[in-house]
């Protein structure tokens, strides 16, 4: 994945001093790929020939993923200084880069997945997944209730309302496009895209926790910034989070074992990283 995305940076070349180096900035910073490697799990699962060109769709969605940081990150979003070990593009260079940036990844995400190597029916399922679930009910939704709501209080049904439509969308729209790439029935479609948004609530329950257990240089990115938002550690407490967050990993772990042979032998070894990672040191 790495070289793959290494080769399809965006290019951009004009007379502007660093405009093409500041938006591949943070794609090139690395980060879990947590996303794509879901996809390519799926795929690898039931159609490993189509890899490749699985890739493509999995890169559509880091590039998503990756301006929703850059922006996550904004002065006026969580006012964050580092991510992915770097400083944030609004730090090294200014907002109006960083916001640019944003906008650049979001599009060609699009255009990745219109040049990718499928068939036009399969692209355009691709990218109503892709849109629905990053867009205006999806990641956006999530963080504009994420910020309205700072400094007032949630329930905890609006809570995980949040926390679905912040991180859990994206997170199922991965497995859910790799789903489509290898035409899976509607039925297993459904299924994987609802243990993806049970993934994405763990996901998000165990960021919020290490928010406040990691520094920002074990994270990589600026921690202890949660205190004034809606997280399960500002509404349960560290220890109501951590259990939370257990109990969410045991449900995965029994919904993991009701999926095909080949399917749990895919996402075993990628999810068993992820299960306990509130728990791990780093
Ligand atoms: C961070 O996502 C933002 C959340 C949705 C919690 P990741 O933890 O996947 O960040 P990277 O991609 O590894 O940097
Ligand atoms: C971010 O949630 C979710 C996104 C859609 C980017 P956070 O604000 O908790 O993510 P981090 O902790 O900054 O990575
Ligand atoms: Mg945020
Ligand atoms: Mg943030
Ligand atoms: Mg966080």
């Amino acid at each position: 994945m790495e070289k793959f995305i290494k080769q399809n940076l965006i290019k951009a070349p004009s007379f502007h001093p660093y405009y093409e180096k500041a938006i591949n900035e943070m794609l090139l910073a690395g980060g879990k790929r947590f996303r794509p490697k879901l996809l390519l799990a799926v795929v690898k699962a039931y159609e490993p020939l189509l890899i490749e060109n699985a890739k493509y769709a999995a890169y559509a969605i880091e590039l998503i993923h990756t301006y929703s940081l850059i922006h996550d990150d904004l002065p006026s979003m969580d006012d964050a200084t580092l991510r992915r070990g770097h400083p944030t593009l609004h730090v090294t260079y200014d907002v109006v880069t960083a916001l640019l940036a944003g906008d650049a990844l979001n599009t060609y995400a699009f255009e990745v997945l219109s040049k990718a190597p499928f068939s036009s029916d399969v692209k355009v399922e691709l990218i109503k997944t892709l849109s629905e679930n990053a867009g205006a009910n999806g990641m956006v939704l999530g963080q504009a209730i994420d910020c309205y709501f700072e400094n007032k209080k949630l329930d905890l049904e609006e809570l995980k309302f949040l926390h679905l439509n912040k991180t859990a969308k994206l997170i199922a729209a991965s497995l859910k496009m790799g789903a489509i790439i290898v035409n899976l029935d509607i039925n297993l479609q459904e299924k994987l895209y609802n243990f993806g948004l049970d993934l994405g609530l763990l996901f998000q329950v165990q960021d919020d926790i290490l928010d406040v257990t990691l520094s920002s240089e074990e994270a990589g990115k600026t921690t202890g910034v949660d205190e004034n938002k809606n997280t399960f550690v500002t509404l349960l407490g560290l220890e109501g989070a951590m259990q939370k967050a257990d109990n969410l990993a045991e449900n995965l772990k029994n919904e993991l074992n009701g999926f095909d042979e080949n399917l749990k032998n895919e996402l075993s070894p990628l999810l068993e990283k992820y299960f306990y990672r509130h728990k791990n040191e780093h």
